[in-house]
């Protein structure tokens, strides 16, 4: 079975689950993408504001293809010769968090600061990925270990992604306001998660 189709299946569930009068699981109604007019052309419309937010150097600076963190709006390498590590949290002695605290700080070129600052699993890299590839990994549960809802719940939510909307001073934050984005994604995920042809874009 697709992911797609396992989605399907779960918000069918979910859905039917309201109906009766088991309380759990609730879907969350701010999560739950409805059903889109227009289908999978409006699908990949979303998926094109998807699709710029995510590959925007304040996300794709923590999600490299690489071992190192990129940082700037020309998304270079991580200075100090900073690396990934074992566990996406920097190598002994620099640690991310040796660094990074907690919340940002009042002046530029300080270390931006959030809740456990770490780089994404290289599984889930957006540098270096077409629209077609980053929506093939979004689907693929083997890359994300997250299914469709909890992708939304995670981009409404995660301080980390909010972090790109407030990313202290000196660094400017994604251009696309956070509410569009993940309207943008629901409407993805609410299309079936349509997957853009190859060379589009
Ligand atoms: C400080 C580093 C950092 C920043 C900045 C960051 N992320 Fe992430 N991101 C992570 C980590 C770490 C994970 C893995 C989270 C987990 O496993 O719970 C992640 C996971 C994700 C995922 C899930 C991917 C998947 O395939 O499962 C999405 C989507 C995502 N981030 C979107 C964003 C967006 C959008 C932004 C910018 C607005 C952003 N991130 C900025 C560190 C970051
Ligand atoms: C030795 C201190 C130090 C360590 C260790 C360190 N950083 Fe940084 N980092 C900084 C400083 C300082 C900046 C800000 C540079 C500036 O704005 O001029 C920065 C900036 C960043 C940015 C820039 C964001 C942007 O969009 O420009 C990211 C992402 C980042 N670090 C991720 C990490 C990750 C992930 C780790 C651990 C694997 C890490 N850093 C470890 C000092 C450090």
């Amino acid at each position: 079975m697709t992911r797609t189709l396992r989605g399907l299946a779960a918000l069918a569930l979910g859905t039917a689950l309201l109906g009766c009068s088991e309380p759990d699981p609730q879907p969350d109604p701010e999560v739950e993408p409805v059903a889109v007019a227009g289908g999978a052309p409006a699908g990949l419309q979303a998926f094109d504001t998807v699709y710029a937010v995510l590959t925007h150097p304040r996300c794709m600076n923590c999600h490299p293809a690489g071992d190192r963190p990129l940082q700037f709006d020309d998304s270079r390498s991580h200075a100090l010769n900073v690396q990934r590590g074992p566990d996406d949290r920097g190598r002994v002695g620099m640690r991310c968090t040796t660094c990074h605290q907690q919340a940002n700080h009042d002046s530029p070129h300080l270390p931006p600061g959030s809740p456990v600052w770490r780089l994404a699993p290289k599984a889930q890299a957006f540098e270096g990925r077409s629209p077609r590839e980053l929506a093939l990994q979004l689907s693929d549960p083997e890359q994300t270990h997250m299914t469709f809802e909890e992708l939304v719940a995670h981009v409404r939510d995660d301080a980390l992604v909010g972090w790109g909307w407030a990313p202290g001073p000196g660094r400017a934050p994604v251009p696309v306001a956070r509410e569009e984005f993940v309207a943008a994604f629901k409407a993805w995920v609410a299309a079936e998660a349509p997957i853009p042809e190859e060379g589009s874009k």
